[in-house]
């Protein structure tokens, strides 16, 4: 993804049987790009070695105050110097309690003080430790010096009992480190996105579809979260996992899309559509199977799909509006075509062959400020370098609020 790429974090670990999950956490920050320096307790060690993360991060792992490899002696200032922030997951109670004491009797307690990068914990402990007024007052207090919590999780625990305190998932902590890492141009925005196809059915089990396989709008529905937008989405039927925090509304056809579109778009400051929205529907799709015996190919007729985009588009207050043009060929005059046919102040354009159904991309933005090529790459990059472009339009737009009037 390397929605991390330039950044150093300093993983903290505490001894909790979570331990294990940041192993995972830690292959997966090495995905998304960053460089991850990692400091473990004492206690940490006895459930997982400092040799595994070791091998994962690349680098050395420091466990003690004394330790003699860093040439001046003070590894409490040396190894948070130059991070862009510090996420200890797992968290226990226990190290909960020593950060809102601002106690430094181990290297990572100390390294937590000494810090001039923001703090982010992910606790993971049993619901009783988690729901003990020393650990609440501990909380609000680690609140008040502004660190920042992932978590805890409700769910099934270690110990078998059920309840709050279980440590966030790694996909889940990466995702909130991703957003606080962030900047937050579209924060108090209401963000509308459609994405994948949709599915028009002939019969119970047969229908037209195409290839789009939704990963394009999806990107562009977590990056929208990661600059604090309010995200909903309406999606097609797609194998993905909903965005970590969007509101997720899952619909079949083209007529399906259109009214989920349609309720959710007069509060909407910005509405992107990405889904591939089947052009035209079987006009009645019959509730039994065809049967080939009958010795007859079906027979239906097509009638158009509404055009859902254009449709917001002319609303009386019109979010801004973002459309995409996916062409096999002239993809300049087609794209340009279609975002005048729409009355849309912009559309991203790809071909076929460059994105559709896979995990790269490479588009070009047209808008009524001419074309601005984005470097090919993951979707999830061009997601985020997509938003930061219409969050630079929106500011040029309306006072920033993304509206237009059509009278
Ligand atoms: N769109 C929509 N509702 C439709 C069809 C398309 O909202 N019924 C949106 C898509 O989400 C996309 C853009 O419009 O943002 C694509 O425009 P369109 O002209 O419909 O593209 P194609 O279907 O590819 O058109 P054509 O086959 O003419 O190229």
């Amino acid at each position: 993804m390397m929605e991390l790429q330039d950044k150093t974090i300093l993983l903290g670990v505490c001894g909790g049987v979570a331990a294990y999950k940041a192993a995972i956490l830690l292959r997966d920050m090495r995905r998304a790009g960053a460089r991850v320096r990692v400091v473990m307790t004492e206690s940490a060690t006895r459930f997982i070695t400092p040799l595994t993360f070791q091998a994962l991060s690349g680098e050395a792992v420091y466990t003690c105050l004394w330790d003699d490899r860093i040439p001046n002696g003070m590894p409490h200032i040396e190894l948070s110097r130059g991070v862009d922030a510090i996420l200890v997951a797992s968290a226990t109670a226990d190290f909960l309690a020593r950060m809102a004491a601002g106690r430094a009797e181990d290297l990572l307690s100390t390294l937590t003080l000494a810090r001039n990068a923001p703090l982010f914990v992910a606790p993971a402990m049993n619901r009783q430790m988690w729901e003990h007024p020393a650990t609440r007052r501990n909380v609000g207090l680690l609140l008040g010096d502004g660190v920042c919590f992932f978590g805890p999780a409700f769910g099934e625990q270690a110990c078998g009992d059920e309840g709050e305190g279980r440590m966030l998932e790694p996909a889940e902590i990466l995702e909130s480190l991703i957003a606080a890492l962030t900047p937050k141009r579209l924060l108090g925005k209401k963000v509308l996105l459609t994405a994948g196809p949709t599915f028009e059915a002939i019969d119970p089990v047969r229908g037209i579809t195409n290839l789009s396989s939704g990963r394009m709008g999806y990107a562009l529905a977590r990056a929208a979260m990661q600059a604090g937008a309010e995200v909903s989405l309406i999606s097609g039927p797609v194998e993905l996992a909903a965005p970590y925090g969007a509101c997720v509304t899952r619909v079949t056809s083209a007529l399906e899309m259109r009214d989920a579109v349609l309720k959710d778009a007069p509060t909407a400051d910005l509405f992107i559509a990405v889904a591939a929205v089947a052009d035209y529907r079987v006009e009645k799709a019959v509730s039994q199977k065809h049967k080939k015996e009958s010795g007859k190919p079906p027979d239906f007729k097509l009638v158009a799909n509404p055009d859902i985009l254009a449709e917001v588009a002319a609303l009386a207050h019109a979010p801004f509006c973002v459309g995409f043009a996916a062409e096999s060929e002239n993809l300049e005059k087609f794209a340009e075509e279609k975002r005048k046919r729409k009355k849309i102040p912009l559309i991203v354009g790809n071909l076929v062959q460059d994105g559709l159904g896979g995990k790269t991309n490479r588009v070009t933005l047209f808008s009524e400020h001419g074309r601005y090529p984005i470097p090919p790459g993951d979707k999830n990059i061009i997601a985020r370098r997509l938003i930061e472009h219409i969050a630079d339009l929106l500011e040029k737009t309306d006072a920033g609020t993304g509206r237009r009037k059509n009278s």
